[in-house]
């Protein structure tokens, strides 16, 4: 008997079946660790956590990133650009600072929280039931929009009234979401309606914020604020985008296959995060956070402006202190099944698909990734017909609410 028939008769009767070259464990799909990413499990409404969902199993898990640090960091951004442009800034002269703002999912926490960062910063935030409102306005001519209020900046001992004049979730018709396209065409209606008092673009993405960018704001030298750091965006900045925000994807992209990983050799489940692993991988702590009780992972976010966004050039870098290849005997090769909501995300597909990429060869692991519409969940679940194929799984819904969608599909 030759050394891999002695490993697949011992295979066998070990229970073990062998799977595309990878031997994949006996385990009842319930049992398999599971890790949501980038879409927390959570009421769209209300912005609860599923608990249920976020506690599957043992060894279940939410990757992301802190999203009101994020938040808090854009709107400080915004304003603080202001404030240094002053002079400059105020298009038709009028004193008031006049922005618009294109918000990616009503429904979506990382939305929500961007929206009140940039409400709160800026003073148009009113409250709502304890927390800054983050309806669209649609349009608010005259400051009569009830989700928010003309806000006040003293800069250099003048007032200056900043209005949000118009916000919108940027949404197609077919229902995709966070949808650039959308927020190309929108800007072109704003800026029809609004021209010169529109002196600030701000975007709950970048996907979206370079959408506008590149349909109007460039040309008419109007700053825009995005979020993720894509490569193309901050490529940008020295061309007149005012900004963006690193969610870390570097980090979370890890995270996302680590956990998995470390689940999966059944060690240690800090190792290579807070605990250097046997390669040397480890995390410091000022990238990221977990909290035990949310099950969940967050990545913590930087600012990337025209100070420093020459070290982020490249969104598709692993992370240098996570970056070492795993040994293959002791991390043996596993099977994962993990899906994009949208293939056409600009964050997801330019930033987070090519990290992940990066990451399965240096942890072992093989992926298979399925892109999906953005817009429909069962074009997604459809796919994952044989979860018994798959040692683990990464699940990005199209909704936050959907989560009982998917574990209906392991629970089999
Ligand atoms: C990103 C967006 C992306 C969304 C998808 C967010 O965290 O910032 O760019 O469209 O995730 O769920």
């Amino acid at each position: 008997m030759n050394k891999k028939m002695f490993v697949m008769a011992v295979a066998a009767l070990m229970g073990l079946s062998t799977v595309a070259g990878v031997s994949a464990e006996e385990v009842a799909n319930k049992d398999k660790p599971l890790v949501w990413y980038n879409r927390q499990p959570s009421n769209s409404s209300t912005g609860d956590l599923d608990m249920d969902a976020l506690t599957y199993n043992d060894k279940t898990y939410y990757v992301g990133f802190d999203s009101n640090q994020g938040a808090e960091l854009q709107g400080i951004m915004v304003r603080d650009y202001i404030e240094a442009h002053i002079d400059t800034i105020d298009r038709n002269g009028d004193g008031m600072i006049g922005y618009v703002l294109a918000i990616g999912d009503i429904g979506h926490n990382d939305s929500i929280a961007r929206t009140r960062g940039v409400r709160k910063a800026l003073g148009t935030g009113v409250e709502k039931d304890g927390d800054i409102d983050s309806e669209p306005i649609g349009t608010n001519n005259d400051g009569t929009a009830s989700a928010v209020q003309d806000g006040t900046l003293e800069i250099n001992g003048t007032t200056y009234t900043v209005r949000e004049l118009a916000s919108q979730e940027m949404k197609n018709s077919a229902g995709a979401t966070w949808d650039a396209a959308t927020a190309g065409n929108g800007i072109g209606t704003w800026a029809s309606s609004f021209g010169d008092a529109i002196d600030v673009v701000v975007s709950n993405n970048d996907g979206m914020g370079m959408s506008m960018f590149n349909a109007w704001s460039k040309d008419n030298n109007v700053p825009t604020f995005g979020y993720d750091a894509n490569s193309d965006a901050v490529a940008a900045i020295p061309e007149g985008y005012g900004g963006t925000i690193s969610q870390h994807a570097d980090v979370q992209a890890y995270l996302t296959l680590r956990v998995l990983r470390n689940a999966l050799d059944g060690g240690d489940i800090d190792a290579g995060i807070g605990t250097a692993d046997d390669a040397g991988n480890v995390l410091s702590p000022d990238s990221y956070l977990y909290n035990e009780e949310e099950r969940s992972y967050y990545a913590l976010n930087v600012a990337v402006t025209s100070e420093n966004y020459q070290d982020f050039m490249d969104s598709t870098v692993t992370y240098a202190p996570v970056s070492n290849q795993l040994d293959e005997g002791a991390h043996p090769a596993k099977k994962i099944w993990l899906n994009i909501y949208n293939a056409s995300d600009n964050f997801l597909s330019s930033t987070y698909q090519p990290l992940l990429q990066k990451y399965d060869d240096l942890l072992n692991l093989e992926v298979d990734y399925i892109g999906g519409d953005g817009q429909t969940e069962s074009n997604i679940t459809n796919r994952l017909g044989n979860p018994d194929q798959y040692d683990a799984f990464a699940i990005n819904m199209v909704k936050t609410d959907n989560a009982a969608s998917y574990i209906s599909l392991l629970d089999q």
